[in-house]
């Protein structure tokens, strides 16, 4: 596997490639889980090379204590990647990819940005907007690799790729979840004991509440949702709602012949967990 740390070099590597030499890229902040890996391995087998990036991006975090204690597991990291075959690292330094100016560019999606994590989690999609473009500029993939655990990152970044006229397509991979039905992420490795038996819970109520949105409407749902919350002795819940899966507007009718989905939040102490699932 080679490790590149600045973008000249990288660029110099894929510019060496076979002319349409097919380049699949996994981006990630690192921290890499068999999740990750479910989309390297998917990269791989459809595309010549693999390059994953691992960069954890200042500008999408709204909370500083968040961005301090997001976790960094490189060496490990770099272990995963060889273990999967995985043809290129990237892993460019702050200043290598922003320079001076750690901002982020302001976009319009239509108003998606503004549903669920744009409420809660203020300028984070204009930051992963921002990095996502930048990264695809540098890496110029043919298909690019998103977890559906970030269902609306997904959606943010398919119309980032429509707007901005990127020529790459955009590949939404199935959640990757525990055997105890917690999605996996990042941030399960800093859940203290407690929290990480607390948090199956959250895949536990998606799962009854697709059920019940079968006979009842969604307000009826989320109420019940919210109650079970209350009741929680570990987990707060931010929000949970019902949205259309295109729009992410939320609904409250059951309609199979639309996409929709369950979008849940909650915190474990500062940690924060999102999930989502299909109600079709
Ligand atoms: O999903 C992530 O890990 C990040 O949001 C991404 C897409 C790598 C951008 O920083």
């Amino acid at each position: 596997m080679l490790v590149f740390n600045t973008i000249e070099s990288l660029q110099k590597h894929i510019s060496e490639l076979p002319k349409r030499t097919s380049i699949g890229f996994v981006p990630t902040m690192g921290a890499l889980h068999k999740g990750h890996l479910s989309l390297i391995k998917k990269a791989e087998k459809q595309n010549k090379i693999t390059v994953v990036s691992i960069f954890v991006n200042p500008t999408q975090f709204d909370n500083a204590e968040d961005l301090v204690n997001y976790p960094k597991t490189i060496e490990k990291d770099l272990k995963l990647l060889q273990s999967v075959n995985c043809s290129i690292a990237f892993i460019p330094s702050v200043k290598e990819i922003y320079n001076e100016n750690i901002y982020s560019e302001s976009f319009d999606f239509g108003g998606i940005e503004n549903e669920m994590e744009g409420k809660f989690r203020k300028g984070h999609f204009n930051g992963v907007a921002t990095i996502v473009k930048r990264l695809f500029e540098i890496v110029k993939p043919t298909k690019a690799y998103f977890g559906k655990k970030d269902f609306q990152q997904l959606q943010i970044i398919k119309k980032l790729v429509e707007i901005k006229k990127i020529p790459v397509k955009i590949k939404g991979c199935a959640i990757f979840r525990e055997p105890d039905g917690l999605a996996m992420s990042s941030r399960n490795t800093r859940l203290t004991k407690e929290q990480r038996e607390a948090a199956p819970f959250i895949y536990k109520i998606l799962k009854k509440a697709k059920k019940k949105f079968g006979t009842k409407n969604a307000d009826t749902v989320i109420e019940w949702v919210e109650k079970k919350f209350k009741k929680h002795p570990i987990l707060d819940l931010e929000y949970f709602l019902i949205a259309n899966e295109d729009t992410l507007q939320s609904v409250n009718k059951k309609d199979n012949n639309k996409k929709q989905r369950a979008f849940i939040a909650v915190y474990a102490g500062k940690i924060r967990l999102i999930d989502n699932l299909s109600l079709n």
